[in-house]
C-alpha cells in the first residue's frame, strides 16, 4: 500500500507517521507513506499557492494548479492513478468500512486543504471521494489525513502482527468491545472479573460477547441493527432491556 499525502504542511503530518506501530511499518516498507508540500508545485515566483475567493468573502481559497501539478508528478512517480480523497468537513463521515475497503487499495492520494478549501474545480478534475472525520471543522485537512493514514494503515497485511489484533475490535465487528484487564488483579480495591482468571476459554469468549452487546447497546444502540447476533445475544439484549429498560449512557461505564 501507497500513501501520498499532498499538504502545504509536510511537517506536520511526518512528525506522526514517525511514531509507533505505523512508524515502524513504514521503517520496515510495510507501509508507504509519503508527504509532499503543494507549495514545490507552484509556478509563481513568489511561491503563492492561494488567492481570495471569486464573489467576495472572507478567508482564501487553495488554487487549483499547484495541486494539478503535485497530482500529476505522483501518477508520474508512482507509475499510477492513484484513488484520490479530499479531506473535507463535507465529505462522507469516515468509518471502519471505509477503512477496511481502503485498505485494499494499493495508491492513495490524500489531499488536504486548508484556509477556507480548495478551488471547486480542482476537486471535480481529480477527486475521486471527499471524506470527512467528524462533523466539526478543522482548520486543515493533516489531521483528517493521519486518522485516514492510521485507520487504513494498520489494516493493511503485516503491520498488525496477526488480523485477530482487530477483528474483534470495536467497530469492526459491529459492536464495540468488551473491557480488558491486566495485573494486578486487584487495584485500588477493584477486582479483575473472576472469569478472566479462570482459564475457561468458553466462558471468556461467552463473557466478552455479552460484555460487547451490553455496551454497545448502552452507548451505541444504533450499531445493533446492522450487527450479527445470535438468539442468545437477542435474549441478552432482552433481558439487559427487561433490567432497565430507560438506561442510557454516552461514553462512560
Ligand atoms: C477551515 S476548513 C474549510 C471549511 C470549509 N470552508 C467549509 O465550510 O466546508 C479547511 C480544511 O480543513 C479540512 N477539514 C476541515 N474539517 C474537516 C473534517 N471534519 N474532516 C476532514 N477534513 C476537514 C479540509 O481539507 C478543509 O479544506
Amino acid at each position: 500500500m501507497i500513501i501520498d499525502i499532498a499538504t502545504l504542511f509536510p511537517e506536520m503530518c511526518g512528525r506522526v507517521l514517525d511514531e509507533s506501530i505505523i512508524g515502524r511499518a513504514r521503517a520496515a516498507g510495510k507501509l508507504t507513506i509519503d508527504c509532499h508540500d503543494i507549495r514545490a508545485f507552484t509556478e509563481d515566483k513568489h511561491r503563492r499557492v492561494d488567492d481570495s475567493p471569486y464573489g467576495g468573502g472572507m478567508g482564501m481559497v487553495m488554487q487549483p494548479g499547484p495541486i494539478y501539478n503535485c497530482f500529476r508528478y505522483l501518477c508520474r512517480l508512482r507509475g499510477v492513478r492513484p484513488h484520490v480523497i479530499y479531506l473535507s468537513p463535507k465529505g462522507r463521515v469516515f468509518t471502519q468500512r471505509r477503512a477496511g475497503e481502503l485498505a485494499n487499495m494499493n495508491n492513495l492520494l490524500l489531499l488536504c486543504g486548508h484556509y477556507e478549501g480548495v478551488d471547486q474545480r480542482i476537486l471535480d478534475e481529480i477527486v475521486d471521494e471527499e471524506l470527512s472525520i467528524g462533523d466539526y471543522v478543522l482548520t486543515g485537512g493533516e489531521l483528517g489525513a493521519l486518522v485516514v493514514c492510521d485507520a487504513v494503515g494498520r489494516l493493511c497485511e503485516g503491520v498488525l502482527p496477526d488480523e485477530s489484533c482487530y477483528t474483534e475490535e470495536s467497530h469492526q465487528s459491529g459492536l464495540l468491545e468488551y473491557p480488558h484487564y491486566t495485573r494486578p488483579p486487584v487495584w485500588m480495591g477493584r477486582p479483575v472479573p473472576e472469569v478472566l482468571l479462570s482459564g475457561h476459554h468458553k466462558n471468556i469468549e461467552g463473557w466478552r460477547r455479552r460484555e460487547a452487546v451490553k455496551i454497545t447497546l448502552r452507548r451505541r444502540p444504533d450499531m445493533l441493527a446492522q450487527a450479527q447476533l445470535d438468539k442468545s445475544d437477542i435474549e441478552y439484549i432482552d433481558a439487559l432491556k427487561r433490567a432497565q429498560p430507560d438506561r442510557e449512557e454516552s461514553g462512560t461505564t
